[in-house]
C-alpha cells in the first residue's frame, strides 16, 4: 500500500532548549488514520505543524503521496498552501460572520480545479457531519460541538490528500466529546481519508486510530497498532502512559526470547513478556494493568497469595489494594458485586500480562 505520508527522521529544533521533535519516522498509509498520543509538551503540535508547512523542520524528511514537501538539507520547503491538506484544530476554527453553508463552501470557491456542483458537495459534506438541517444557520448559532463538526466539514468538502487534527475534541464536554470521538472515526473512514491525529487522551487514541505512535520528549517510542500499544508496549513510558499503573520490582532469573522468569522477593516467582534483552541478575520493573489482576484466581502460571488490604466499590466496578509479598498492586473487577472482602485472597498475575523492562528507576516511565 502507498504512504500518503512519509516522515523520515525529522527534526525541530526551536532557538532555546532540547529539539521539540528528535528524529521522528514514520508512515501513514493511504486510507489509514495514525494517532500521535502523548503527554503535553512531547512534541505532537510540533509534528504536525512541520506536516502542514507551517513550522520549519530542522532535520529529516516529510513526503506528501509522492512529493517531498520538506528536506531542510536540499533546502526544500514546500508552502502550505501547496500540500493539498486539510486541518481541523483545537478551537472552532469558522468564519463568524457566515452560515454554515458558507463556511463549508468557502474553501471550494477559493480553490481552482474543484470540478462539480459546489452547492452539491456542500450539501453531501454537511449530511456526513451530521448538519443536512443547518445549512442557513448564522454559525454563531451553533453548540460547540456543531461548530466543530462545520470546521471538520470545511476541511473535508475539497477532499484533500491528507487531513491533520489537533486535538480537535478537547473544547467539548466529556458527553459531547465521546459522542463526536465515535462518530470522527465513522465520518473518516465513510471518505476513505487518509488522517493524523493529535491527542493526549489515550482512549481518543484507540478509539480513532489504525495505528497509534506513542511519543515522548520529541522521540517517538513506539508506533503500532492500538492492541499492540495496550498488550505488547515495547517501552515503560508507553505500559504507564497507556495505564498499566501497577510496578513490582524483581530481579531475572532467566530469560528465553521473550520470556523472562523473574524473582519478586518475599512474593515468589513470576513469568512475564519482555521486549528487552535482559540477562540474569537484572533488576527489572514489571508493568501490570489492574483490569488484568484475576482475583480468586488460582491459574496455572503466576498465581499468588496476597490479602485484600482495602477496597474501594465505585458502583460498576470496585478497585481493590493488595498485597503480596511485601509489593502493593491495584485489581479491578467489573460488575456490580464486589466478590472479594478484605484479607486473604488467591490471585494471578496472567504471564501474557505481565510485562518485565529493565529497572532505571521511576524516571523512566513519568
Ligand atoms: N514556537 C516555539 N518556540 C519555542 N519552543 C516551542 C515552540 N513551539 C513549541 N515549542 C516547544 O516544543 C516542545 C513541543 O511542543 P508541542 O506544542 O509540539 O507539544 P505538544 O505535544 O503538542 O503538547 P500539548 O499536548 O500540550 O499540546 C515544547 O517543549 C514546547 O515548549
Ligand atoms: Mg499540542
Amino acid at each position: 500500500m502507498s504512504s500518503a505520508l512519509l516522515i523520515e527522521d525529522l527534526v525541530k529544533r526551536f532557538a532555546t532548549g532540547k529539539p521539540a521533535v528528535d528524529g521522528v519516522s514514520f508512515d501513514v498509509p493511504a486510507g489509514e488514520i495514525v494517532v500521535l498520543l502523548g503527554p503535553s509538551g512531547c512534541g505532537k503540535t510540533t509534528t504536525l505543524r512541520c506536516v502542514a508547512g507551517l513550522e520549519h523542520p530542522t532535520g529529516g524528511r516529510i513526503s506528501i503521496g509522492e512529493r517531498v514537501v520538506s528536506e531542510p538539507a536540499r533546502g526544500l520547503l514546500v508552502s502550505p498552501r501547496e500540500r493539498d491538506i486539510g486541518m481541523v484544530f483545537q478551537s472552532y476554527a469558522v468564519w463568524p460572520h457566515m452560515t454554515v453553508r458558507q463556511n463549508v463552501a468557502y474553501p471550494l470557491k477559493h480553490r481552482r480545479n474543484n470540478g462539480g456542483n459546489v452547492d452539491a458537495k456542500v450539501r453531501e459534506t454537511l449530511e456526513l457531519v451530521g448538519l443536512g438541517d443547518y445549512g442557513e444557520r448564522p454559525v454563531t448559532s451553533l453548540s460547540g460541538g456543531q461548530m466543530q463538526r462545520v470546521a471538520l466539514a470545511r476541511s473535508l468538502v475539497y477532499r484533500p490528500q491528507l487531513l491533520l487534527l489537533d486535538e480537535p475534541l478537547s473544547n467539548l464536554d466529556a458527553k459531547l466529546r465521546i459522542r463526536l470521538r465515535d462518530e470522527l472515526r465513522r465520518i473518516l473512514k465513510q471518505t476513505g481519508m487518509t488522517g493524523l491525529y493529535v491527542t493526549h487522551d489515550q482512549a481518543e487514541a484507540v478509539v480513532l486510530g489504525d495505528r497509534i505512535g506513542v511519543m515522548r520528549e520529541g522521540k517517538l517510542l513506539q508506533m503500532a497498532t492500538p492492541q499492540e500499544i495496550y498488550n505488547r508496549p515495547v517501552d515503560p513510558f508507553v505500559a504507564n502512559f497507556t495505564g498499566a499503573a501497577n510496578v513490582l520490582l524483581g530481579k531475572v532469573l532467566a530469560r528465553s526470547g521473550e520470556r523472562a522468569t523473574v524473582d519478586l522477593g518475599a512474593a515468589g516467582r513470576l513469568d512475564a513478556w519482555t521486549p528487552q534483552s535482559l540477562a540474569a541478575g537484572d533488576k527489572v520493573r514489571v508493568a501490570l494493568r489492574a483490569e488484568n489482576v484475576r482475583l480468586g484466581e488460582r491459574g496455572s502460571a503466576n498465581a499468588f497469595f496476597g490479602r485484600v488490604i482495602e477496597r474501594r466499590y465505585q458502583g460498576m466496578q470496585t478497585l481493590y489494594d493488595v498485597e503480596v509479598g511485601g509489593q502493593r498492586l491495584e485489581a479491578l473487577e467489573l460488575g456490580t458485586a464486589a466478590r472479594h472482602p478484605e484479607g486473604e485472597v488467591v490471585l494471578t498475575l496472567p504471564p501474557d500480562a505481565c510485562w518485565a523492562y529493565r529497572d532505571e528507576g521511576a524516571a523512566a516511565i513519568e
